[in-house]
């Protein structure tokens, strides 16, 4: 158990492409990043593609020299020293396994390349096999294994390396549906376990939720926000976070020079919503039914500019709505968050006519 700490990062790429033509483009893959995840911290990295996160992650590796900035593994500065003195493992985005080898012979490939001894390798892969339940795969070849059984050989053979530090990139992009959330749910389970500090990457905000002590959220190299999964639901530090974690995003009209924002399953039918309240016509313009809510898609006046928002109705709320009605919609009080709407930050409350 370490922690991983970066300051001050940045990375710039020569953009090549450009550059024949006579025209240099810098990309600034990483824009002056601080972050840290405490020891045994399970963090998760999210953003949209191309925001940085795997760079960051190859850069903590040392796969990957910082421009500026500076990396800490157990608060030692790291920078200029090689990945295999880091202890740290990382399985990559597309991770790889010999498809001539064996699970057994895939798994204890670092040790030895490490020169560890043939015993001592096979007790360890023997363990690890044991925690991922892969022990009666151990004989097969890569092929012969599912999706999920295949992304369990790489994290066992990057287990077996008793690493500090853990760095995994969307290491389950590749599974189905159902598969990531047993994988999702495995992979929980087992760092709790073993306890390693490790730094998740994923674009998926479910997987980030349900994984994460804290996820630090990414935009183009920089970072938005860190908090727990809770903090940057309810709390989010932009409209950025605001509309990207969430699904539907947050609900964002604009009042003056401020955005108001309300999720999407706050806002009920007013009957719903017995607590002091902010009452709003909403007009339907459409429905959908997904997993048993209803999404009401329509455009709210009366609290700012006319915008188009979307509710989602738990089962429970059975108000009669029909495209083309305007009904009477309502937010309790204290689930509104404000935003500067030019600069996207939020501010302090300010109060909404309508209140009831
Ligand atoms: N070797 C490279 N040379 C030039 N530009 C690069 C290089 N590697 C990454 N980039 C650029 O840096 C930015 C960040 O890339 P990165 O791979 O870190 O994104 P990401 O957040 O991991 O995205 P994704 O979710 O798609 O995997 C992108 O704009 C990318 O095009
Ligand atoms: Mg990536």
């Amino acid at each position: 158990m370490e922690t991983v700490e970066v300051k001050g990062l940045v990375k710039a790429f020569d953009g090549h492409l450009r550059a024949r033509r006579g025209r240099s483009e810098r990309v600034l893959a990483l824009d002056g990043v601080d972050l840290a995840a405490e020891p045994g911290e399970y963090l998760v990295l999210l953003g949209p593609s191309g925001c940085g996160k795997t760079t960051l992650l190859r850069t903590i590796a040392g796969l990957e020299q910082p421009t500026e900035g500076e990396v800490l593994i157990g608060g030692h500065v790291v920078n200029g020293l090689p990945p295999r003195v880091r202890q740290i493992a990382m399985v990559f985005q597309s991770y790889a396994l010999y498809p001539h080898k064996t699970v057994l012979d895939n798994i204890v490939f670092p040790l030895r390349a490490e020169g560890m001894e043939r015993a001592e390798r096979e007790k360890k892969a023997a363990w690890a096999a044991e925690l991922l339940e892969i022990t009666p795969l151990l004989r097969r070849k890569p092929r012969q294994l599912s999706g999920g059984e295949r992304q369990r050989v790489a994290l066992a053979r990057a287990l077996v390396r008793d690493p500090a530090v853990f760095l995994l990139d969307e290491p389950l992009s590749n599974l189905d549906a159902k598969m990531r959330a047993t994988a999702r749910d495995e992979l929980k389970r087992f760092q709790e376990r073993v306890g390693t500090t490790t730094i998740y990457v994923t674009h998926d905000q479910a997987e980030a939720m349900g994984l994460g002590d804290r996820i630090a959220v990414l935009e183009h190299g920089r970072v938005r926000q860190v908090g727990t999964p809770q903090e940057v639901y309810d709390d989010p530090a932009d409209t950025f976070v605001a509309t990207f974690i969430g699904s539907p995003p947050m609900n964002l009209v604009k009042r003056d020079d401020r955005l108001v924002g309300f999720r999407p399953e706050h806002l009920l039918p007013a009957e719903n919503v017995t607590s002091e309240r902010v009452t709003m016509p909403l007009r339907v313009e459409r429905m959908e039914y997904l997993s048993g809510d209803r999404h009401v898609y329509g455009t709210v006046t009366g609290i700012g500019e006319e915008t188009r928002v979307i509710a989602r109705l738990p089962a429970t709320v059975a108000t009669p709505l029909a495209a083309g009605e305007t009904h009477e919609f309502a937010v309790p009080a204290d689930r509104f968050r404000f935003f500067d709407a030019a600069e996207g930050v939020r501010t302090a409350a300010v109060p909404i006519g309508g209140a009831s």
